[in-house]
């Protein structure tokens, strides 16, 4: 199964599922390129460490969305890998028609909350001012409606008493690393 990372930040996700993929624990899944809209995103730099060509795609003219030229461009750069698999590891575009359909069934996205809950930007942030006592992280298939597609898995993280913030987020991010090549692993097998 082949696999294309979309990531706009550090890649943390991206690394765990590279990790997942050396140490033997991603299935019949590899990955064969990453991808970003930010020219400086740590992601790129994984490219080089685990041997996977990492590249920037301009997405002009929209700041979050994909969509006109810069959709094209990444609907070209992507179908070029010929991919099995799309995986958006905090991929931070709204993605469109034009892209969806080109990979239809095959996107996925990590999200990190328990959805439907807290959808959209900030969703540690959001669980956490609400005051929530369990949230976590979802794995989830891309349609039309924002972080609203079918439910592929989840993860749960309670919120202690203690809890700040960025405790918090090192708590959903570590469920997020082992989730997220889980997943991949599951459905590299079907
Ligand atoms: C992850 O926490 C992921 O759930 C989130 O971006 C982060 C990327 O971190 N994605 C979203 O919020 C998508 N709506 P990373 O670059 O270290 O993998």
């Amino acid at each position: 199964m082949r696999i294309v990372i979309l990531g706009s930040g550090r890649g943390s996700n991206a690394e765990a599922i590279l990790t997942a993929q050396q140490a033997g624990r991603l299935g019949r899944a590899r990955v064969v390129q990453i991808l970003s809209d930010k020219p400086d995103a740590g992601i790129l730099g994984l490219g080089a460490r685990f041997g996977v060509p990492a590249t920037y795609v301009d997405p002009a003219p929209f700041k979050t969305k994909l969509e006109g030229e810069g959709e094209s461009r990444f609907i070209a750069a992507v179908q070029a890998a010929e991919p099995d698999l799309v995986v958006l590891a905090g991929f931070m575009r709204v993605l469109k028609p034009g892209f969806l359909n080109a990979f239809a069934g095959k996107i996925i996205n990590l999200h990190p909350s328990l959805l439907p809950s807290f959808p959209g930007l900030d969703g540690i942030g959001q669980a956490f001012r609400r005051g929530v006592k369990v949230t976590g992280c979802t794995v989830h298939y891309v349609t039309l409606e924002v972080d609203g597609g079918p439910i592929l898995d989840q993860a749960v993280v309670r919120v202690g008493p203690t809890d700040t913030l960025d405790s918090l987020a090192q708590k959903v991010h570590a469920a997020e690393h082992a989730l997220l090549p889980a997943v991949i692993a599951c459905l590299s097998e079907k």
